[in-house]
C-alpha cells in the first residue's frame, strides 16, 4: 500500500479528516460510523448540521462478475449495510453506473448515524470511480461520509490545490489524485418513493435522466424540480445560492440584443472598468466590446464534458482576478448541458456576496 494511503487510513481511524479525490469533485472524508469525526466535517466546512452527507463505499469484488445474479448479490450485500430496504431498482442502477458519478438516496439502515443523514430516515450512498478513492475505501474497510471539500456555499474543488486553498491549516490531510475527470458533483437520484413517484432526480449530473430511464424503463424517472414530491427534498445543493464565486457573475443570452446592449452600456459608461468575459461564439458583444475593459477573455468549446471538467477551476481563476464582474454567455440548449446549467445558475444567484 502506498505511504500516502496508509497515512490517510491512519488519520481516518483516529477520527480525522482526509480530502479524497473522486471523479466528480474532491470530498472531505471522515469515518461514517464515528460521530465526532462527522462533527469535524460540519465544523471545518462551516456547514449547518442537518445537511445530510453522502456515504462513499468500496466496489465489492464480485460486482465485476459477468453473472448478473452474482453481481447483484454483491451490491445487495454491501448496500444492506447502509439501507434497510434495497430495491431491485437500486441494484439495477448500481450494476449500470457504479463505480461512477451517481448517488442513490435509500431508506437508511438502523445503524446509520443520524448525524450523517441530517436526522432523516434516508441515506445517500455512492461508489466513486476514482482509483485513489477506491484504494482508500478498500484499505479503510468501511464507509466514508464525504461532502465536497469546500467551505459551505463556495465552489467545489476539482484539484488538490483547490482543497488546500479551502483548508489552509493542517486539520485536513489532502490526497492528491490529479484534476477530477467529471468536474461537477454526482447525479442524486431519490429511490425512497418508488411506489408513488418513481426515481426522482434531486440534483442533475453526468448520469442523465435519459441514461437512468434507459436502464429502469421509461417513465420511472421524475424530475425533482417539477415533480409533486410533497415535502421538498433536503439537498443543500438545491439552495439557490450555492457553488458561488465572490465576484458578481452575470449570465447573458448572446441572441438577446437587449441584454447584450445593456452590458455594453455598463462597460462603456465605465460603471465596470474591469471585466472577465466567458463565451462560446464571436457574437454581437464580441464585435462591439473591444478589449479595453476586458481583463480576461475565455472562449469555451461547445463540448459539455470539457466545460464540466473545467468549470469550477475557471470560476476560481476568474474570482482570483478580482474583476468587477464576470459576464458568462448562457450555455447551449440540450440535455447534456443541464447539469452545468444548474451549477452555473446557482453560481450566478449566489455570486457577489
Ligand atoms: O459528487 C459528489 O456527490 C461529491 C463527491 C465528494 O462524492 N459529494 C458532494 O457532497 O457533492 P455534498 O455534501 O457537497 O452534496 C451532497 C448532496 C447534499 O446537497 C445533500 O443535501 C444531499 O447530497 N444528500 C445527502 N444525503 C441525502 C439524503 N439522505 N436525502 C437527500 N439529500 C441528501
Ligand atoms: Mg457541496
Amino acid at each position: 500500500m502506498p505511504d500516502s494511503i496508509k497515512r490517510a487510513v491512519d488519520v481516518l481511524r483516529a477520527g480525522g479528516l482526509v480530502a479524497m479525490p473522486t471523479e466528480t469533485v474532491y470530498g472531505l472524508a471522515a469515518d461514517a460510523n464515528n460521530v465526532s469525526a462527522i462533527n469535524k466535517i460540519f465544523s471545518s466546512k462551516g456547514r449547518p448540521s442537518g445537511h445530510p452527507l453522502i456515504v462513499h463505499i468500496a466496489q465489492p469484488h464480485l460486482s465485476l462478475s459477468n453473472d448478473q445474479e452474482v453481481a447483484s448479490n454483491a451490491w445487495r450485500e454491501i448496500l444492506s449495510q447502509w439501507s434497510r430496504d434495497v430495491s431491485p431498482e437500486a441494484l439495477i442502477l448500481a450494476h449500470a453506473f457504479w463505480p461512477g458519478p451517481l448517488t442513490m438516496i435509500l431508506p437508511k439502515a438502523k445503524n446509520v448515524l443520524l448525524e450523517v443523514t441530517g436526522g432523516q430516515e434516508t441515506v445517500g450512498v455512492r461508489c466513486p470511480k476514482h482509483p485513489v478513492a477506491q484504494h482508500l475505501l478498500k484499505e479503510f474497510g468501511g464507509g466514508l461520509a464525504a461532502p465536497s471539500a469546500n467551505r459551505f456555499g463556495r465552489i467545489s474543488p476539482t484539484t488538490a490545490e483547490h482543497v488546500r486553498e479551502e483548508f489552509p491549516g493542517d486539520e485536513v490531510l489532502v490526497l492528491d489524485g490529479g484534476p477530477c475527470d467529471v468536474g461537477i458533483e454526482s447525479t442524486i437520484v431519490d429511490l425512497t418513493r418508488l411506489d408513488t413517484h418513481g426515481a426522482i432526480i434531486l440534483r442533475p449530473g453526468a448520469i442523465t435522466q435519459t441514461m437512468i430511464d434507459q436502464v429502469l424503463g421509461k417513465n420511472e424517472v421524475t424530475d425533482g424540480v417539477t415533480a409533486k414530491t410533497g415535502s421538498a427534498p433536503r439537498v443543500s445543493g438545491s439552495l439557490s445560492a450555492h457553488y458561488a464565486p465572490k465576484t458578481k457573475l452575470v449570465l447573458y443570452d448572446a441572441k438577446d440584443t437587449q441584454s447584450v446592449l445593456a452590458i455594453l452600456a455598463k462597460v462603456n459608461n465605465s460603471d465596470l472598468k474591469n471585466i472577465a468575459w466567458v463565451h462560446f461564439s464571436k457574437d454581437l458583444l464580441a464585435n462591439e466590446l473591444g478589449l479595453k475593459n476586458v481583463a480576461k477573455e475565455v472562449l469555451l468549446p461547445l463540448e459539455s464534458k470539457a466545460v464540466a471538467r473545467e468549470l469550477y477551476a475557471l470560476l476560481r481563476q476568474l474570482d482570483a482576478l478580482k474583476v468587477d464582474c464576470i459576464f458568462f454567455e448562457q450555455l447551449p440548449d440540450g440535455l447534456e448541458w443541464d447539469a452545468i446549467r444548474d451549477r452555473l445558475g446557482r453560481a450566478s444567484v449566489g455570486s457577489g456576496v
